[in-house]
């Protein structure tokens, strides 16, 4: 049955059927939230990129509404974005009103930057017969423009990725733009490319602050192989970018599991939310799953917070699931060598909190399956690292299919850990989503129960919740 295939998430957008990668076009106009995708409608593997699209009022619960942009004698329809032209700035529209224009890359014989507006909220779009709007025929990687409106210069503001940097445009009416600046050609370079780019404005938590962070996602060279996002924090002044992060200093990872990637945000919105697309090149087109191919992460806010002089991302899940049935355990106090467990569902959510008594610094949760499959992640606080293992279950697909996954604290002992797990994913947020993992898992059976154990010392936990989430899917 359509939804309940094996491995198929339950809590997180994937289109029925085909191939999906990249957020694109993420906006809020007229009540919903639109999340359009890289889609392929006619197979489950990376080709024919045309723009899937679908919609949600509360960005947990989808609707998809199927092909919204594909591909003409330009090219294919890669990455991008989409804004309200509230004030009709582009002369697209017969009211003064507006709509939705959208902001993407067309896939030719070079990649250059088209627009295409929509006068019925997204659901069909007329594309600029003026397209491209930034030609190109020198650049190989030239993409994935991310647009806003920069209130400060009264203009709009492409970012745009362009191989080993980043190019600013500005634009009174997002047809006519110019180059401003670029940015990143003196940070190390990669092995790889900088794709889906955004320049984010974000609040800093205990503040009145806010503060300007530039996302870039690369390709390939994460911290645990393959590709992965991370940002920097800085000032924007309307023409360009001026990082606080020096080319020595080591790079902030926005999430450094091995399966969150092209990571946006949503446009006209107050808090700031995005997604990513929760997979990773190096075997994307090879995860055992059918007829679907890869989900977007959940919904996340993002704040940022300020340690020790610098800023660091904050991202919390949205999981608007009104009928969520809980269960809790308070002063649970679990020994070494004795393993404390609880039965769980494998839709649900994960909730500890770390007494300060605690006197644990080695320790572990464990999600273990009806095959006795175990899937642990493991906290060492000497280390000031986590690790990931997700040894068992289908992990022979592919050689970059990593055992372990790897990250750092950032100097935080962990005061309360969240995990949502959903059938073929764990997506792990530590202390309020400051250190975040996402990471695909392929058990053989279903994950019922959850175990708590610790090397040495004693752990103490306030609380230990279990949130059963029910299926987004009617
Ligand atoms: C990132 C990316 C983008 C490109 C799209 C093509 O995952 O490579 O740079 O626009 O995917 O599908």
């Amino acid at each position: 049955m359509l939804y309940q295939e094996k491995h198929r998430p339950q809590l997180h957008f994937t289109p029925k059927e085909n191939w999906m990668n990249d957020p694109n076009g993420l906006v809020y106009y007229e009540e919903e939230y639109h999340l359009f995708y890289q889609y392929n409608p006619h197979g489950n593997d990376h080709a024919n990129m045309n723009w899937g699209h679908a919609t949600s009022t509360d960005l947990y619960h989808w609707e998809e509404h199927g092909v919204a942009l594909a591909p003409d004698e330009l090219g294919t329809i890669f990455s991008g974005s989409a804004v309200v032209d509230k004030n009709n700035t582009s002369g697209l529209f017969e009211s003064d009103a507006g709509g939705l224009v959208a902001i993407f890359t067309h896939d030719g014989a070079s990649q250059q930057q088209s627009i295409a507006y929509s006068e019925d909220k997204g659901r069909t779009w007329i594309k600029y017969e003026g397209n491209p709007v930034i030609p190109n025929t020198e650049i190989k990687d030239f993409r994935d423009p991310k647009v806003s409106w920069h209130e400060e210069s009264k203009q709009w503001v492409m970012v745009l990725a362009c191989g080993d940097h980043i190019q600013f445009y500005g634009s009174p009416n997002l047809i006519d733009w110019t180059y401003l600046s670029s940015f990143g050609k003196e940070y190390p370079s990669y092995i790889g490319v900088w794709e889906c780019p955004d320049l984010l404005y974000l609040p800093v938590e205990n503040s009145s602050k806010k503060e300007w962070i530039l996302i870039v996602s690369i390709n390939a060279d994460g911290p645990n192989g393959g590709s992965a996002v991370y940002y920097f924090t800085g000032s924007f002044d309307g023409k360009e970018f001026h990082p606080n992060e020096t080319p020595q200093d080591e790079l902030k990872w926005a999430d450094a599991g091995k399966d969150f990637y092209a990571a946006v945000s949503w446009d006209n919105t107050e808090d700031t939310y995005w997604v990513g697309w929760m997979n990773n090149w190096q075997y994307a087109g090879v995860v055992p799953v059918s007829p679907w191919r890869s989900a977007m992460s959940l919904a996340r806010k993002l704040s940022l917070f300020e340690k020790d002089g610098s800023l660091l991302l904050k991202q919390e899940a949205i999981t608007a699931d009104n009928s969520r049935e809980e269960v809790s355990y308070k002063d649970e106090t679990v020994h070494p060598g004795k393993p404390e467990s609880y039965e769980i569902s494998d839709t649900a959510q994960v909730d500890l909190q770390v007494s300060t008594a605690s006197a644990s610094t080695k320790w572990s949760v464990q999600l273990v399956t009806d095959q006795d499959e175990a899937f642990r992640l493991e906290l060492d606080y000497k280390e000031d690292a986590y690790t990931f293992y997700r040894t068992d279950g289908l992990v022979d697909f592919s050689a970059d299919f990593p055992k372990e996954i790897k990250g750092s604290l950032h100097g935080m002992d962990v005061q309360n850990l969240k995990v949502i797990i959903d059938r073929s994913s764990a997506e792990i947020f530590l202390n309020d989503g400051l250190t975040v993992s996402t990471n695909l898992i392929y058990p053989e059976g279903t994950v019922t129960k959850l175990e708590i154990s610790t090397v040495n010392e004693t752990l103490q936990l306030d609380t230990v919740t279990w949130t059963k989430l029910h299926s987004i899917w009617k």
